[in-house]
């Protein structure tokens, strides 16, 4: 469904990502995790034809993005961008209509409304509907833009920190929102830098640091202390979560000592 071939990308004289493969399938959650400034979002932007390879390729169904129209990508794939700025007073339902326009030929008709409708509900939004964007939180915003990627009904959905404005329980939802999708046949790509939210959530996780893919596998395979310790510079622990029968990465804290006298 969606697979990227030996891809480098970066920003004029400025490599960022070197030889990237990976692929992601219909009923797959992949995270992508990595250290600030390891080149996620960069990855999520040539996907989309928002930055343009130096070398290789990202194919979508078999086709390459470059043969591809923006209305054509805009059909397949829906982002959730990691910094969102709208400052135009649209309502929350203009913007989550916003997600029909690759299909809209004139105006909307009663099954954009409905589908609108259902991506409101399923992310908790449709008490927002009449609000002004301008005038929303940062997590009440963060799941009207998510509700807008499902109004587009995408096949393949990417969403770059998707949970980094929410509380617990909009965390949960949202991913287990996300993993029914996935299972419904949809291929979901996420960044995720709560790697215990990424341990339970992934089918496959794939480690990037410093613009390389260190490792991609099973979170059992990904998630190991020696990778962590590699990418994030960081001493952790990783046991098995009983309880989510998924794994526990703990970092090792020096013990805090009473600096205040
Ligand atoms: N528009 C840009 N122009 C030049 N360099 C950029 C641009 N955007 C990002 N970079 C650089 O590319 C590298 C990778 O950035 P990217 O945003 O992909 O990191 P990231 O893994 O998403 O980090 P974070 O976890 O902080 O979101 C960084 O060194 C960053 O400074
Ligand atoms: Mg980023």
């Amino acid at each position: 469904m969606l697979e990227i071939r030996d891809l480098s990308a970066g920003y004029g004289h400025r490599h960022v990502l070197e030889h990237i493969s990976l692929k992601a399938s219909e009923g797959e959650v992949v995270g992508i995790i990595g250290p600030n400034g390891s080149g996620k979002t960069t990855l999520l932007k040539t996907i989309t034809k928002v930055l343009e390879p130096i070398s290789g390729t990202v194919l979508i169904d078999g086709t390459n993005v470059n043969e591809m129209q923006s209305t054509q990508i805009a059909k397949k794939v829906a982002v959730v961008s990691q910094v969102i700025s709208i400052n135009f007073e649209f309502t929350v339902e203009d913007i989550v209509l916003m997600g029909r326009t690759p299909y809209i030929k004139g105006s909307e008709t009663f099954e954009d409304i409905n589908i609108v409708r259902d991506a409101m509900e399923k992310t908790n939004t449709l008490f927002l509907k009449d609000r002004l964007i301008t005038q929303l939180s940062g997590g009440e915003l963060q799941r009207v833009i998510i509700a807008r990627a499902f109004a587009q009904n995408p096949k393949i959905l990417l969403l770059d920190e998707p949970t980094s404005h929410l509380d617990i329980t909009n965390q949960i939802d949202i991913l287990n929102l996300v993993k029914n999708a996935s299972r419904k046949g949809m291929v979901v790509v996420a960044v995720i830098h709560d790697l215990n939210l990424a341990a339970y959530y992934c089918d496959k996780i794939c480690l990037l640091q410093d613009g390389e893919l260190i490792s991609t596998g099973t979170p059992e395979q990904v998630l190991t202390s020696s990778n962590i310790e590699r990418a994030f510079n960081i001493a952790v622990k990783v046991i098995p979560n009983e309880i989510t029968n998924s794994l526990y990465v703990i970092p090792v804290l020096e013990p805090l000592h009473e600096t205040l006298h």
